[in-house]
Order: structure tokens, then sequence, then C-alpha cells
């Protein structure tokens, strides 16, 4: 049976779509095979269509044959370009979709103590304050004999430290470092002395056995209460702001004389009487004093000629009054929830 020539162009046509249209959803290399075998293959459609040349008249068989040929070209082309992508996306995983909105870095913070600490350490900067660095694991010497705590000294009790031997410990307090600045250095003084320290305290809402502190120093010739209250004053000021007001209470510590403990009015009430400050309408920042006489000799300093304040302060507890955290353990915990409010 002869088959007119325009009939085979549209046999051609639509075996070209359909063969297109499958390979464009193909998924597998073993679905492109498929497609390959029912078109190009043995009994494959375009095959079968090749045998039936020499049912067409002789006059028109190079035509049909040469199309016929282009499109199984096309076919084996388009299979292999079909092919060569399910390759490449396998290879990868993934199908890359280059429209899709990236993925934001998340930025990092400084913690909030860190924050607190800086600026602290700002301020003084600002007044001519020098910052140093101590040790963490410290000398019953520089930690407690030098600045004149004794060894009967409760604090010095071993449910109180963290001893390592008889005479190293991890530091209680940040004082060491007065006496280690003094120890290498000559008067005049100026330094803050940030850092961390450690108690064996029970674990609370406001006690840690891993705390902050922040120590100042200021030797000179003829420094007097009225300079610490001075430098405080302004520190509290320019921390809590202006309408921050200060007070002096007699206190006790083993290395000033004399002592005091400062506060300021509660940044929560402004000195009505609150929760927060127990109704006193005060806030107990930190422990300051004019520097003991026997620490000054105890660093070969002579007291009738050198004199001087110091003063310390729990980081935490100004942080916790600053962004009115009720918990010091949330400092320690890692918890981004918290941290991110910073
Ligand atoms: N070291 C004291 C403490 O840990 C704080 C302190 C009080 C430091 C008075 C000082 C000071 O320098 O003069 O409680």
């Amino acid at each position: 049976m002869e088959k007119a020539i325009s009939d085979i162009e549209e046999e051609i046509k639509a075996i070209e779509k359909e063969a297109q249209e499958l390979l464009a959803s193909a998924k597998s290399e073993e679905e492109v095979e498929k497609i390959r075998v029912s078109f190009l293959g043995k009994k494959g459609k375009l095959t079968q269509m090749i045998k039936e040349i020499p049912n067409f008249p002789p006059q028109q068989r190079p035509f049909i044959g040469r199309v016929l040929n282009e499109l199984k070209d096309k076919l084996s082309e388009a299979i292999e370009t079909r092919l060569s992508f399910l390759r490449s996306i396998s290879r990868k995983g993934e199908m890359i979709d280059v429209t899709l909105p990236g993925i934001r870095p998340q930025f990092g913070r400084k913690h909030p103590l860190t924050q607190v600490i800086d600026e602290i350490k700002n301020i003084f900067i600002g007044l001519g304050f020098e910052v140093v660095e101590g040790p963490e694991i410290e000398t019953e010497y520089h930690n407690f004999i030098a600045l004149n705590i004794p060894p009967e000294h409760p604090v010095r009790d071993e449910h109180d430290s963290f001893y390592i031997t008889d005479d190293i410990l991890l530091r209680t307090e940040t004082s060491a470092v007065q006496i280690r600045v003094m120890e290498a250095r000559k008067p005049p003084i100026r330094i803050i002395a940030p850092g961390r320290v450690f108690r064996r305290d029970q674990v609370d809402a406001t006690h840690s056995h891993t705390f902050h502190q922040v120590e100042g120093l200021m030797v000179d010739k003829g420094i007097t209460f009225s300079d610490l209250k001075g430098v405080l004053t302004l520190f509290c000021e320019r921390m809590f702001g202006e309408d921050v007001k200060m007070r002096f209470r007699p206190d006790y510590f083993p290395f000033t004389e004399p002592s005091a403990d400062a506060s300021i009015s509660c940044i929560m009430c402004g000195g009505k009487g609150c929760r927060v400050c127990s109704y006193t309408g005060w806030l107990e920042i930190l422990g300051c004093g004019m520097v003991h006489p026997q620490v000054l000799r105890n660093v070969g300093y002579d007291p009738s000629e050198w004199q001087g304040f110091a003063f310390g302060m729990g980081a935490e507890r100004i942080a916790m009054l600053k962004y009115r955290i009720d918990d010091i353990r949330l400092f320690l915990e890692n918890d981004l929830r918290f941290l991110k409010q910073f």
C-alpha cells in the first residue's frame, strides 16, 4: 500500500513532538532508555517507518529517507542531551534553582556581659585609666596575704574558694591584680582590671561559682577620699544616666581603710522604693576605700609618700541592673533566646 507524502510528514511531526514531550518529563536514565527503545529500537516507531520506505514510489524514497534520517539524528541528540542533564543533577544531588532566595548568614554579637564590661572600660579609659589583666589562677600571696587577709580570715575557708594546692587557687577577686600591678610599677598608677573570678558559692538567682569583677586602683601623691568619690560619681552618671544619685556608707574590707560600699539611687523607681531595691530606694553596686597602708608597704611603697583608692564592682550585677535581668545563671547558659536580646 502506497502512502502519500503529506501523511508521512504529519506522522513525522507527531512522532517528534511526542518524543520531545516524553523526554522533557523523563526523570531517570532508565526512563530515557525506554523512550529510546520505543522510537529508535528494533521495533521502535521510527525504525518501523524506515522499514516502510520501500513501499513508497521510487521517486519519493530519497526524500522520505532523508527526512526520517534527520528525525533519527534529532531524536538521538535530544536523548543524549536529556541523559547528560539527568547525570549532571544526580552528580550534584540536587537541582540548583538560582531564583531561590539565599540563606541569610547569622550575625554573631557580643555577649551582654562583654558589652557591659566594654562600656565600663570605655568610661574609665575616658577618665585616664589603663586596662590591665591578671591571672585567673593566683597564688595565696597575691589573692590574700598581700591584700591584708591573714590565714585565719573566713574568706579563705576551703568552702569559699577553689584551691588547686595549699597555696594556689582560682582567684576569688580581681583585687589580686592591684598587687601584681603595684609590684611591677612605680606610682602614679591608674588602672582598671576586669576579669573572671571564682567562688564556691551555692548557685542561685544571684550567686554563681564564676562571675566577673572590674577592679580599679589609683595611686599617686595626695589622693583623698574625694578623688574616689569624684571618679565613682562620674562613672555612675555615665553608666546609669545623669539623674542617678550616689551614696557611700561605711563598710569593711581588709585591704582598704576607711572602706565604703557605694550605692546608686534605684534605677527602677528613682529612689521611691520598689521590689528591686527592697523598698530602700538604693542599689549597692560596689565596694571601695582608701588603699590600706599595710597593702602599700607589702608592695614596697611608702604610705607617707603615696596614697591611693581602690574599688571593685561585680560586672553581672551592673549588667543585671542595666538590662533588668533577674537571674545571674542566664549569663552562663548560652541560651540564644536570651543572648539575642542584647
Ligand atoms: N574584692 C572585693 C570583693 O570581691 C571588692 C572590693 C572592695 C574591691 C573594696 C576593692 C575595694 O578594690 O577597695 O568583694
